[in-house]
């Protein structure tokens, strides 16, 4: 939960100019987030979790990396001032995928780019594209773990990663086609809890075997959770815990393979889902029988944790005239979608629940709260709704870092033809 104060004021002035629902990221919280992850040797931001180019940028002044997952991710990155190219240092965009598209191998290749293999196809597909670059390997180590099924990456169920057997098979391709693989990366799933890790550390020891003496990366991939749940505001996750085990597991491959590796870690969420807010406006309060329903207006098509994973985000409300807002009851908070599971106070299973919030008005704003990661980032036009408006709290202020889309962009690439 983010611990830096921002005024209701704020909210009220950013709905006021920049009209609701709108987004809004502090700036303090990602550079205090980013500070702690800074630990390890590289910290390669995982862009799908919010790739606006502000916020992009500002990772990169402060000093962390980004990987890619597409052809748009590796434009933005270039966009933002990263640059493409490997060697000695370390590679500021890596394409991490399990398969190319013809965009992605035409841009890996134009900007010489690292690749993170996820599938040994890639390998061949780089070479018969004419593409000798150093490959780092995704590996399934055959378990994984996530907060939700839909994020657990590892398993003969996930699609995600080379098969733990399948390395020496990598090498070998790889060898034939003048390639080597300098980097071994794990991610078994996001907001997984580090029970697993213990498991996960070994599995990297005993991979990085088949790698031997050009193994110059490990990675520990993403997945570091954040607390969304008021409950669990002091189930904080040890950063200094978690690189001490990771530490040690490449002291233990480094001498194995008798030179330094360096260990780089790849978050998404943990950088930015408290620095996040979707700011929205309550435009009917509604009887359903017993239950009080708030509409607001954004929806799924804004934040989909809720609809899609059951994910809890907290609430809260500011009243627009500044009246204080003492009393509470429960409520059900839904969105303007033509679609019934347009409710954000939802468990996993579509189980629609009520939350005790304060009594509110139409007019009143209502924030869900930890949504900078997979917030904007997963948005969509369903039901032709606009994107919304994307800003950056920065000293005090408040900067338009997204526009608001508009109709004409909403139709721009449509024809309607001749029938
Ligand atoms: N690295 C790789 C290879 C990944 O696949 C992911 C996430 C990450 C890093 C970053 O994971 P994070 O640190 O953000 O947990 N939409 C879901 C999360 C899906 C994550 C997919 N991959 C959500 O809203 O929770």
């Amino acid at each position: 939960m983010s611990n830096h104060f921002i005024p209701e004021s704020v909210f009220l002035k950013g709905a006021k100019s920049f009209g609701s629902p709108f987004w809004l990221y502090d700036r303090a919280t990602i550079e205090a987030r980013v500070r702690e992850v800074q630990v390890f040797d590289v910290v390669r931001f995982a862009q799908k979790a919010c790739s606006n180019l502000s916020i992009l940028s500002l990772m990169r002044k402060l000093g962390v990396v980004v990987d890619a997952v597409s052809a748009g991710e590796i434009v933005r990155a270039l966009r933002a001032g990263f640059q493409g190219g490997v060697g000695k240092q370390t590679s500021q965009i890596v394409y991490t995928a399990d398969i190319f598209d013809a965009d992605a191998l035409a841009l890996v290749k134009e900007h010489n780019l690292a690749v993170n293999i996820g599938s040994l196809d890639m390998i061949q597909q780089l070479a018969d594209y004419g593409i000798r670059t150093e490959l780092m390997l995704r590996v399934n180590p055959g378990f994984g773990h996530g907060h939700s099924r839909k994020t657990n990456t590892g398993g003969v169920l996930s699609k995600h990663g080379v098969w733990h057997e399948q390395i020496k098979d990598c090498v070998k391709l790889a060898q034939k086609n003048g390639m080597w693989i300098t980097g071994l990366h794990m991610h078994i799933g996001s907001g997984s809890d580090f029970e697993h890790l213990a498991q996960v550390c070994d599995a990297m020891f005993d991979l990085s075997r088949h790698i031997g003496g050009h193994l110059k990366t490990i990675s520990a991939g993403g997945g570091l959770p954040v607390s969304y749940h008021e409950n669990e505001k002091n189930e904080k996750i040890d950063v200094q815990a978690y690189y001490e085990l990771w530490n040690n597991t490449r002291k233990r491959i480094e001498q194995s393979v008798g030179h330094s590796v360096s260990l780089e870690v790849e978050p998404g969420r943990y950088l930015v889902a408290e620095s996040g807010y979707l700011v929205s406006e309550i435009r009917a309060i509604k009887k359903q029988g017993d239950n009080t329903f708030y509409l607001v207006n954004a929806g799924f098509t804004d934040l989909v944790r809720p609809s899609f994973y059951g994910s809890y985000h907290k609430i809260s409300i500011i009243a627009k005239d500044g009246r204080s807002l003492n009393e509470t009851h429960p409520a059900i908070v839904g969105g303007p979608l033509c679609e019934s599971g347009d409710v954000f106070t939802q468990e996993e299973g579509g189980f629609v629940v009520s939350r005790e919030l304060p009594v509110a008005q139409v007019g009143d704003l209502l924030v869900f709260h930890d949504t900078g990661a997979y917030g904007a980032a997963m948005s969509s036009n369903y039901n032709s709704r606009l994107l919304a408006a994307e800003t950056l709290y920065s000293n005090g202020s408040l900067e338009l870092i997204r526009e608001r889309q508009s109709f004409e962009h909403l139709l721009q690439n449509e024809r309607i033809i001749e029938l």
